[in-house]
């Protein structure tokens, strides 16, 4: 009779021991976002942000509207076949590597560039007739707070890949904007944006 009590208590036990260290085990962090290869996203490797779905363009880059000087905007090159230029991300915990979704980050096209001009992405002002609020460049990294709540964007999963968004945490009583990014095409050209009438882009992260 000993021998089967035995067997009973020891699954018994290791049970015990486990939920004791599940805790520890498990933590409570949103899952790390995947390149396409299936490896995560991690903030010193830099990644093309292509449409998940083809014949919808090719990757993001940035171009100046203006007069050359800041910002430029956020634009999706017209070529499918063309990967845009690479992207870095920036957690808003600095000490965090892993890209992680829904959190916020600062997103920057990594490139050297001759341009003084840095190529943080940052949310600009509302355009009353587009209803749209364009992604630009000339934002800054790090210091979460109000003063730097437009340049916080945060990975969603969608479907079975990902989009954009705009909705930062990094202020308590701030209550900005929320939404998907999509694109919004203005004069012949792909904008990233943010707005209503917008459908949210599927995209993918290819490593760079
Ligand atoms: C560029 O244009 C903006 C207004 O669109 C103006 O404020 C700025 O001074 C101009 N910069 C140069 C170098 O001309
Ligand atoms: C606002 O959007 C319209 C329509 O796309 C565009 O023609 C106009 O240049 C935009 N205005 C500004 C200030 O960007």
């Amino acid at each position: 009779m000993k021998t089967p009590l035995l067997f009973l208590l020891l699954p018994l036990f290791l049970l015990a021991l486990t939920a004791r260290w599940s805790p520890v085990i498990a933590q409570d962090e949103p899952e790390a976002v995947l390149d396409t290869m299936g490896r995560q996203l991690c903030s010193t490797a830099t990644y093309f942000i292509l449409p998940a779905i083809s014949g919808m363009g090719g990757g993001l880059n940035f171009e100046s509207t203006k007069n050359g000087t800041c910002p430029f905007d956020v634009v999706q090159d017209e070529d499918e076949e063309s990967n845009g230029l690479p992207l870095a991300f920036s957690p808003v915990n600095p000490k965090e590597e892993i890209i992680r979704v829904l959190t916020d980050q600062n997103i920057r096209f990594a490139i050297d560039t001759l341009l003084p001009q840095p190529t943080v992405w940052n949310l600009g002002d509302f355009n009353e007739s587009a209803r749209t609020f364009l992604v630009e460049t000339c934002g800054s990294i790090g210091n979460p707070g109000i003063e730097t709540l437009s340049n916080w964007f945060r990975i969603e999963p969608f479907d079975d890949d990902y989009k954009l968004v705009f909705c930062p945490t990094v202020c308590n009583f701030c209550r900005p904007v929320c939404g998907d990014l999509g694109i919004a095409i203005q004069d012949g050209v792909r904008h990233l944006a943010l707005g209503s009438g917008l459908e949210p882009l599927k995209i993918k992260f290819k490593k760079g």
